[in-house]
């Protein structure tokens, strides 16, 4: 584009400023969304109407993967590269695509495409996964590039199963449960429950039922909301966490694609709880249907009187912005989530203060993760008693795990608390994909640590996961057969790392690098003595002195690594000894 038409945009740039510093990531989207990238010219028009300096605005464009500053080819194309995706030929794709001589469509040049490696997708299920202009495409027996744009590719379908439905029952259909569905199904019961409670009410009955938030800390849901129902301030808000980036994670996409309603009326219920009117639904920047899907359904949901003033004659007011991420993990922690939201790179903020009385906007804030907001509808329409029915007494209720590796259904299954990790791969998944047999499984993600097959009868529950080592964390189960080289897998989680530590504090900044720098070689056979000590040194130090939970867990399937499989990372385990300066 010589000459750039900026009229559109600048009536949006009008439409949005007196919102001041908060509508920026809305604003750099719409820019990105319009023009394939950010121009200067923009970038000074946005930085001019909220008053925010332009070399600040720069830095947040810098700070997101999903913008960019120049402009990029017309089809933007964002290839795996994480543990399940590389396992399943990410690289191979990477090649197909990479290819010069396949430049040439129907004897014409092909459209710019620009390739990016990228971490997980969220799309786990389906490795090698594909992103083509952020939509996904099935990649089985891709042989051509060209084939990425055929139709039949599009939008594949994530097995779904398990013992139990409950936050899954209206999953799975292929298209996304409406308001009639929603309605039809049992929807918003809950809400006419809990508004008939006065707010403290609802919070012990959350109490109670023994929830706990379902994005990795495990944090009882009703003492949260206590804390923020206890602030004394008359702004309150309300935060859902749909940024879901952990690899190996894919479960609050499905909720979130398939249904909607159920994370809005949990989100109602709980604003309900702590006296809020407003809520932001957070929604991962690479998530495009998801994002469309919640749209809509708040669009319905504000139509019907489920959303806005006065709800259901109540007296209750309460509404939902959505917000996009834009590509980076980090901002799934909750205070970077806030930055955010603000309009500013995602970098944690120091904790205490605590979110449930400084929280967005300095104010007190709930923020849950869609996975735990989804259950609370259910504990609402069908009371504690029968909640607590399944599960174990510690955790009640159930859970989504999501499975993916070397297992021959990979998908989201979800399961009463208390089943155990043998069930969930040999009868929901389907036992192992081939005749090789089982050597680990990554629990909880890349910040998870690593189990062996002695240890598929453990329960999965909070308690018995946490006598084992194993954190539950988002529900990731990632499984390797004996043929997998664990020490690629363990330096793909720390390149990972070390491209997503936002660099705020340097034991994460300097750890994740150096971490990354010794699995890096390790990976390619080329081991010193001292690399077992100094991962473990390093490791030790990123947990104990890691400003959030990035830095403090980044080490963790690494070290869970070495006390299993010391081997791996000597030069007993490898081909060749490390004999000069570091050869990278
Ligand atoms: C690096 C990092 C990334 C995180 N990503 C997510 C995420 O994508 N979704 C989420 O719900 N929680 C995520 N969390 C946890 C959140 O900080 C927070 O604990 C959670 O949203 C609280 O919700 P819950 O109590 O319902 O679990 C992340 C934490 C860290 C440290
Ligand atoms: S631990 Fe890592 S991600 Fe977290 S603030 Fe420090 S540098 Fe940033
Ligand atoms: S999409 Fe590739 S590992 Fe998750």
């Amino acid at each position: 584009m010589s000459e750039l038409d900026l009229k559109p945009i600048r009536k949006i740039i009008d439409d949005m400023a007196p919102q001041g510093r908060t509508a920026l990531l809305p604003l750099l989207h719409e820019a990105q969304d319009y023009f394939g990238y950010i121009p200067e010219a923009v970038a000074e028009e946005i930085a001019q109407a909220i008053s925010v300096p332009l070399a600040d605005i720069f830095g947040v464009i810098e700070f997101y993967s999903l913008f960019f500053k120049h402009p990029i080819g017309e089809t933007i194309v964002h290839v795996c590269n994480d543990p399940a995706c590389a396992m399943a030929g990410s690289e191979s794709i990477y090649k197909l695509l990479n290819q010069k001589e396949s430049f040439k469509f129907a004897g014409e040049v092909k459209p710019k495409i620009t390739i990016e490696v990228s971490a997980c997708l969220g799309l786990c299920e389906h490795a090698p996964a594909l992103l083509v202009k952020g939509e996904p495409v099935i990649t089985k027996d891709l042989q051509s590039w060209e084939e990425i744009f055929e139709p039949s590719r599009k939008r594949p379908q994530t097995i779904l199963g398990g013992d139990v439905h409950r936050l899954t029952k209206n999953c799975g259909k292929g298209s996304r449960t409406n308001l009639d569905q929603y309605l039809e199904s049992g929807g918003y019961i809950g809400l006419k429950n809990a508004i008939k409670m006065p707010p403290k009410d609802v919070i012990n009955q959350v109490k109670e039922s023994g929830l706990v938030g379902r994005g990795g800390a495990a944090f009882p849901t009703g003492l949260k909301w206590e804390g923020a129902a206890n602030a004394n301030e008359e702004i309150k808000y309300l935060v859902c966490n749909g940024d879901e980036a952990e690899p190996g994670t894919f479960k609050d996409r499905v909720l979130m694609e398939d249904d909607p309603h159920l994370i809005i009326e949990g989100m109602l219920i709980a604003g309900y709880a702590i006296g809020s009117q407003k809520g932001y639904f957070y929604i991962r920047g690479e998530y495009l249907t998801s994002y469309k899907h919640v749209k809509e359904a708040v669009e319905e949901a504000r139509k019907a009187g489920f959303l806005g003033e006065n709800i259901l004659g109540s007296g209750f007011s309460f509404d939902i912005e959505i917000r996009r991420g834009a590509g980076a993990y980090v901002c799934g922690e909750e205070t970077a989530l806030f930055e955010s939201i603000e309009g500013k790179r995602g970098f944690p903020r120091v904790k205490p203060p605590f979110p449930t009385t400084h929280g967005l906007f300095g104010k007190p804030t709930v923020i849950n993760n869609v996975e735990t907001l989804a259950n609370i509808p259910i504990i609402f329409s069908m009371g504690i008693e029968e909640y607590k029915s399944i599960g174990t007494e510690k955790s009640p209720g159930s859970k989504l795990f999501c499975l993916s590796g070397d297992v021959n259904k990979p998908g989201l299954y979800e399961v009463p608390f208390g089943v155990t990790l043998r069930h969930v791969i040999e009868k929901l998944a389907g036992g192992m994909r081939s005749d090789h047999p089982l050597q680990a499984i990554l629990i909880g993600g890349a910040a998870g640590a690593m189990a062996d097959p002695s240890q598929l009868d453990v329960s999965l529950s909070f308690e018995e996961l946490r006598k084992e080592g194993l954190p539950l964390g988002s529900g990731v189960v990632t499984v390797f057969d004996e043929t997998r080289d664990l020490r690629d897998v363990l330096f793909r989680l720390a390149n990972f790392f070390a491209e997503e530590s936002c660099g705020k504090c340097f034991p994460c900044q300097i750890g994740t690098q150096r971490q990354f720098e010794i699995m890096r070689r390790i990976s390619k056979r080329v081991v010193k003595n001292s690399d077992i000590n100094d991962l473990e040194d390093i490791i030790v130090t990123m947990t104990d002195s890691s400003l959030c939970g990035l830095g403090q867990t980044a080490g963790s399937a690494i070290g869970s690594a070495i006390k299993k499989w010391p081997a791996l990372f000597s030069n007993l385990g490898v081909q060749r000894e490390f004999t000069g300066e570091q050869n990278d």
